[in-house]
């Protein structure tokens, strides 16, 4: 049975791998940084060398976005360091490596869904540090870089779940609109990440190695997202628009993130869902672990 290697497998994406992996024909090594730091290359030799992994799904990274302007450091050891011991141990282990990236590597001027082969120019400290880990991971011919945007789960904290809460506890609230994406149900993501590794794995598909982009499908600005959540939590908190300018962050966002997800489309047959359905999908999951707890 082929194994798969999932790393920072306690946050949003490695979560819902772990949900899904129950159905799957696999046999899974679940990691977060208490089993496997990846900023430790000692570490990850050894534990490469013992697991011998057919596939590494890269979950884990530092995903505080605005922290990561202050705390640079760490910042980049997880998210650049750690790509480079995952790289040098993979291709020890002559494993596939599954990295995943972001739409902050882009700065966001373009008027046209992003392609895999744009250029990037990140605008802040956490889209820099993804850029060049893409590089790190490029550099290994087995490699895999899947680009998502606006990411939210059942698991952990996200959008999704701060909107609802707010949306209970307050009357109103404002919310950008002048930034432009697609939000993601890391379920969708996982799915399309263990659909992938199943063509490959049943040489369905040839591997075919570089960037690619995933999100949902649909656009739309947080202040949309919003006002969707608040109608699929049946809440009555009014949401109004504002504008980027009237809610300063220490991290730059880009104003338009949306990505172009043809090449992942043609190259690995993958099927994606409007992000509405899917945050539909969500919010029942949601509600449905609430009536059971
Ligand atoms: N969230 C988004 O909106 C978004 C958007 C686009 C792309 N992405 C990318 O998608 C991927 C998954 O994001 P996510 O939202 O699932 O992230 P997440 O929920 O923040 O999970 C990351 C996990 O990695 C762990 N981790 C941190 N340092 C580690 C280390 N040294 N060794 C092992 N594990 C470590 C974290 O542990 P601690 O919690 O203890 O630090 C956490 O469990 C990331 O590459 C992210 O950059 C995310």
């Amino acid at each position: 049975m082929k194994k798969i290697l999932v790393t920072g497998a306690n946050g949003q994406l490695g979560s819902e791998l772990k949900k899904l992996s129950k159905n799957e024909q696999f046999d899974f090594v679940f990691t977060d940084v208490a089993e496997l730091d990846i900023t430790d290359i000692r570490e990850c030799m050894a534990f490469f060398d013992k697991i011998k992994p057919h596939f590494v799904i890269n979950c884990a990274a530092y995903t505080a976005v605005d922290k990561a302007e202050s705390d640079k450091l760490l910042a980049w050891k997880v998210n650049v360091d750690a790509v480079k011991n995952l790289v040098i141990s993979s291709s020890i282990s002559d494993s596939y490596l599954i990295q995943i990236s972001t739409d902050y590597v882009f700065d966001g001027k373009s008027s046209t869904p992003y392609v895999e082969r744009d250029l990037t120019h990140p605008q802040s400290e956490y889209g820099r540090s993804k850029a060049v880990a893409e590089v790190e991971a490029l550099s290994y011919p087995k490699s895999l870089v899947i680009r998502t945007s606006w990411l939210y789960s059942t698991f952990g904290n996200n959008f999704v779940k701060t909107m609802l809460r707010l949306g209970k506890e307050r009357e109103s609230l404002n919310v950008v609109f002048d930034q432009i994406g697609t939000p993601t149900y890391a379920e969708d993501l996982a799915a399309a990440i263990l659909r992938i590794i199943g063509k490959i794995a049943s040489k369905e598909k040839d591997f075919v190695a570089g960037i690619f982009h995933y999100s949902n499908e649909g656009v739309c600005s947080w202040y949309d997202f919003a006002c969707a959540i608040m109608k699929l939590g049946c809440l009555n908190c009014k949401v109004y628009p504002i504008e980027t300018a009237d809610y300063p962050t220490p991290a730059k966002r880009p104003e338009f993130a949306v990505l172009n997800k043809t090449k992942i489309k043609s190259v690995y047959g993958i099927d994606i869902s409007h992000w509405r359905s899917s945050l539909e999908r969500m919010i029942d999951s949601l509600n449905q672990t609430e009536t059971t707890e």
